[in-house]
């Protein structure tokens, strides 16, 4: 049968995600949804008219959702589902500011991703990433293999861009990592960074590397910052279509997510920011990693941090 995704949310994010999976023409259907009325059957009408000349055929459709879950129906034997729904960051916010307004709404959307698509792979993106997560397991009660986060692909994505731009070479040469949390306790991993296969602590001075960790932890904020209004999309659709791609072909590529992790590098029971092989059923492993024992460390306060918050989820 041929698969279907839905994106929750019709903000630039969803929309910038439903397109890039709509012209990859891997899904029969990518379903777009929001609570405004009309613009996601808007956006659709529009993606639909790109397919002569993009060359796709995946269809898109369009849904209004209400309050009581009107709508939902159309989500239905959906084999991802990426949520996107909630609000973004204002210039000087943290991620963590927008905790409890995303969690009315993530928990909500949740509910009824439960009820309408019970064999979906939820990949989350609201903000605060981590917590917003672990909150979707708990509020649709799916195997917690079942239900991931987008972070670590943007994060990493990001931490190339400005290796490359430093060293001035293609962006292809570059091999980076971060883990942890999608937010302060961010952990770039030097130690498994490359430039053309080479380590990048032999590319460039240490002082350096660190001034470009803190760029990569920054640089949602610094895109806040000069758009004024709303946060990137373009940078982060890519990583969250990547991943509901993975997932639709049970690709088996590792990637940088937020996983339920339980035991892995000594840390249990919480959503954090890891490798992890992606398929049908969503995260198939985690793929530990060697790590220096700062970057270890690093990873055990990220651990640390993000369980304190996850802990008041559950009330929420
Ligand atoms: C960012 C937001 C999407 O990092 O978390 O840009």
């Amino acid at each position: 049968m041929g698969k279907k995704v839905t994106v929750v949310g019709a903000g630039f994010y969803g929309s910038t995600t439903a397109q890039r999976l709509a012209e990859y023409d891997v899904f029969d259907t990518v379903v777009i949804t929001d609570i405004v009325e009309g613009k996601p059957a808007g956006l659709a009408l529009d993606l639909n008219q790109s397919r002569a000349i993009e060359g796709f055929e995946t269809k898109v459709v369009g849904v209004t959702t209400g309050p009581n879950g009107e709508g939902y129906e159309n989500i239905e034997g959906s084999d991802v589902v990426v949520i996107t729904a909630g609000l973004p960051r204002k210039p000087g916010m943290s991620r963590m500011d927008l905790l409890e307004t995303n969690a009315k709404i993530v928990r909500q959307v949740a509910e009824n991703v439960a009820k309408y698509a019970p064999n979906a792979v939820v990949i989350v993106v609201s903000n605060p990433l981590d917590e917003m997560t672990a909150l979707a397991q708990l509020a649709t009660q799916f195997p917690k293999n079942r239900v991931l986060g987008q972070a670590g692909m943007l994060d990493t994505a990001r931490f190339s861009n400005f290796v490359a731009e430093a060293l001035n070479v293609p962006v292809a040469s570059v091999r980076t990592l971060t883990l942890g949390s999608h937010g302060d306790t961010m952990v770039p991993v030097p130690s498994k960074s490359t430039v053309n296969g080479k380590p990048l602590r032999d590319a460039m001075p240490a002082e350096q590397i660190e001034e470009l960790v803190v760029k990569t932890r920054n640089g949602g904020a610094e895109v806040v910052a000069l758009l004024k209004t709303g946060s990137a999309y373009y940078a982060p659709s890519a990583a969250a279509a990547r991943m509901a791609k993975a997932v639709a072909e049970d690709s088996g590529e590792v990637m940088p997510v937020c996983a339920w992790v339980d035991g892995e590098y000594g840390i249990s029971g919480v959503y954090l920011g890891v490798e992890a092989e992606i398929g049908a059923e969503g995260v198939k492993r985690v793929v530990e990693t060697d790590l220096d024992a700062d970057e270890r460390a690093s990873l055990l306060e990220a651990a640390e941090a993000v369980r304190a918050k996850q802990g008041d989820i559950s009330s929420m």
